[in-house]
């Protein structure tokens, strides 16, 4: 390690984690690196994979982030950026961070949570941390864990060293990182909230964020207390997944009827007070809006045991949500006659564009809806290498299309906005469907003057 002017520890080197050591460890002040930063993970398969990636200045995972790329690079020759599941670390920091995965159970009639592993992850800290040090939660949490679980377990532990500590510089601050092609600037360069569990904890949150972030041209809010700050995070992605579950009918509206909703929502969008309004897709995936909108829930019933509201539109935007691969498959279903020879290939299984990242992607639920149907199930996607599962054929270059009974685009990354598509579909006689807006104007055109047997996701015009 450099000398530097301070410790920083973040626990957990996943998508955010990762992300944010890169970025706390390229701050320099008078051309000098102000921190040194230790990633910190558990000593498991992914755990280790990750820290020993790091270690050797291997991304833990692809991404196409140019600014990313290069900051890793720069920040790896630097030397001030140490992968490691070594625990006692946290004994050295100043500021640690919290960045752990926290799984929502979906099963059954109500989300529930299991604290335990987040109880585990605040155990590690408060056993080596020095007192005086700060404690950021950026994990997202049901609202109310910072204050009412965490707060009271870590004063608990550290009070077991230092009796004389009445409390603990506790902050939660909420991460807004888009993995993508802006991965590296969704931290730095945009907008934070942040919250103390008192007026100090704030400030010495505030005081941290501010040499990582650009807060002259993203200012940050502070709110009044953490339990308001985890609350934005989870209304947030709340409102985004029920914005998607309601264009998700229109879609299947439009495609009933006959009518462009692609065409309707450009015009729509004129209005500034609807510029947000969503597209219909394939689907919603990843870590985030999955479980995200039932937090409110596992609140009232976890932490608060009060029950104000059933959080009715948040729920059942999940189950729809979780329902809309299945409009894709009753399309195709439409327009082709499923017998067991047929086969055909997926292009995209992550759970987004330009990530890598395939939790709870909606092309995995489409594959489940067609193992019964079709002969051979074959897959690509340019952001994975290989992919095990004992259902897929995975293809690492792009197949030739012309064996192919159907093709369906389900991610929207950048290689396949670039294909050539009227090239490589060559002598193509199947069924191309477009299930997440892939495919341009232009494009679309192009293919139907061609006439490729061509079904679109929200197009009941096609
Ligand atoms: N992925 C995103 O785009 C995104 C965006 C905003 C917020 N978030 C939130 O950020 C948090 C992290 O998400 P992620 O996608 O990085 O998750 P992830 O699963 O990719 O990474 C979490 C990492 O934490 C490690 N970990 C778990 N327990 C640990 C412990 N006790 N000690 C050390 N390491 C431990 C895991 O091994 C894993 O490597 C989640 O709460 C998520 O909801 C994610």
């Amino acid at each position: 390690m450099i000398e530097a002017n301070q410790t920083i520890c973040v626990q957990g080197l996943g998508f955010v984690g990762f992300a944010m050591s890169v970025a706390i460890a390229s701050v320099k002040k008078d051309d000098k690196p102000l921190y040194n930063v230790f990633g910190i993970d558990l000593p498991n398969e992914t755990g280790n994979a990750r820290i020993n990636n790091i270690n050797l200045g291997m991304m833990p995972f692809k991404t196409t982030d140019e600014n990313l790329l290069n900051t890793f690079e720069d920040v790896f020759r630097q030397g001030n950026l140490v992968a490691s599941s070594s625990t006692d670390l946290f004994s050295k920091a100043d500021v640690i961070i919290v960045d752990i995965n926290f799984d929502v159970n979906l099963k059954g009639s109500d989300p529930a949570v299991d604290f335990l592993p987040l109880k585990k992850a605040i155990n590690a800290i408060g056993e080596q941390m020095r007192p005086e040090a700060l404690v950021i939660v950026e994990t997202t949490v049901p609202p109310g864990t910072t204050s009412e679980i965490i707060y009271p377990y870590l004063l608990n532990l550290i009070k077991k060293r230092f009796p004389e500590i009445s409390s603990v510089n506790l902050a939660h601050s909420y991460e807004r990182v888009m993995p993508g092609k802006n991965y590296f600037n969704s931290i730095t360069e945009f907008w934070r909230v942040y919250a103390g569990i008192n007026s100090q904890a704030a400030e010495k949150c505030k005081g941290f964020l501010k040499t990582i972030i650009n807060t002259k041209k993203f200012p940050m809010r502070e709110l009044k207390s953490t339990t308001a700050s985890e609350t934005a995070k989870v209304l947030e992605n709340s409102y985004r997944a029920s914005n998607i579950a309601f264009i998700n009918e229109w879609g299947i509206f439009a495609e009933s009827v006959g009518i462009d909703l692609f065409e309707v929502l450009e015009a729509i969008r004129l209005r500034p007070t609807h510029a947000n309004i969503m597209q219909p897709g394939l689907g919603v995936g990843g870590y985030c809006l999955t479980k995200d909108p039932l937090m409110g829930i596992v609140s009232c019933n976890q932490i608060f045991n009060i029950n104000p509201t059933d959080f009715e539109i948040s729920k059942k935007s999940v189950s729809i949500n979780n329902q809309m691969p299945k409009n894709t498959f009753e399309l195709i279903k439409k327009s082709l006659k499923f017998t067991q020879d047929k086969t055909v290939l997926i292009l995209g299984i992550t759970y987004r564009q330009d990530v890598q990242d395939t939790r709870y992607s909606p092309s995995l639920k489409l594959i489940d809806l067609f193992k019964e149907n079709f002969k051979k199930i074959y897959c690509h996607d340019p952001m994975l290498n290989s992919f095990d599962s004992n259902e897929i054929i995975f293809e690492k270059r792009l197949p030739n299309p012309e064996k192919f009974d159907l093709i369906v685009l389900a991610v929207s990354h950048q290689e396949y906005k670039d294909i050539n598509y009227d090239i490589w579909l060559g002598k193509f006689n199947g069924l191309l469907v477009d299930s997440n807006n892939v495919l341009s104007k232009e494009q679309i055109s192009k293919l139907m003057k061609l006439n490729f047997n061509l079904k679109i996701i929200g197009r009941g015009d096609i």
